[in-house]
């Protein structure tokens, strides 16, 4: 395929010859070319198609309803807590919920330890610290300035009651208990 003439242009001693693309590679560029327009067409022109960041998007709604879902079809107990706060997976997913710096952390320090709101890793509790009342306390909010998360989903507050229980006994120095907390096993 290689043909005598070079193209008259040297470099370095090195002359560049115009040799034929091959067959195949001119084939697979024609292709290509005509594979974008059509690409072009559905994703761009008639938006037919989702592009990568939308089907990202689009996916992870969806695993987030069958989270949903599910957990929707489970009632929630002291059990059911329990068990997700043995669950590493679970946990570390609440341990994000909470050391965002816009959420509980805010109130409760990233460790937990209590600053506008109470130490949560101490034994004394206002509203009590068996699974379920930590629930109901992050499900429907409390009137001493804990806000209620019901509105993020089941998962998010399963989550972060799951990763409170996690800390729970920590007895990290912190927030002194309120005057109207209670010693709890
Ligand atoms: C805006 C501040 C604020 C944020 C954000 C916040 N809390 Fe609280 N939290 C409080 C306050 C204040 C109390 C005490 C409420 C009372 O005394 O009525 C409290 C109480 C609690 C209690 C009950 C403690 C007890 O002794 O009974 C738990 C459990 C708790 N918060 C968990 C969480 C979790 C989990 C999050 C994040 C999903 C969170 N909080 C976010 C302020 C906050």
């Amino acid at each position: 395929m290689s043909t005598e003439t070079t193209r008259g242009h040297a470099y370095d001693g090195i002359d560049e010859f115009d040799n034929r693309l091959p067959n195949w590679w001119l084939w697979s560029f024609y292709l290509a070319c005509i594979f974008s327009v059509f690409y072009w067409i559905h994703y761009h022109t008639l938006g037919t198609g989702d592009l990568p960041g939308e089907a990202f998007v689009l996916e992870q709604q969806q695993a987030q309803q069958r989270a949903e879902e599910e957990a929707a079809r489970n009632p929630v107990t002291d059990e059911s807590l329990t068990k997700l706060a043995q669950d590493p997976a679970v946990v570390a997913e609440g341990e994000k919920i909470f050391k965002d710096p816009a959420r509980c952390a805010l109130c409760h320090k990233p460790d937990g330890s209590g600053n506008i709101g109470p130490n949560l890793t101490d034994d004394m509790w206002i509203y009590g610290g068996k699974p379920m009342d930590v629930y109901t306390t992050v499900l429907k909010g409390r009137p001493g300035g804990m806000l209620p998360y019901e509105a993020f989903g089941r998962t998010f507050v399963q989550r972060s009651v799951a990763y409170v229980l996690s800390i729970k006994g920590r007895n990290l120095p912190g927030k002194a208990p309120e005057p109207n907390a209670k010693k709890e096993q």
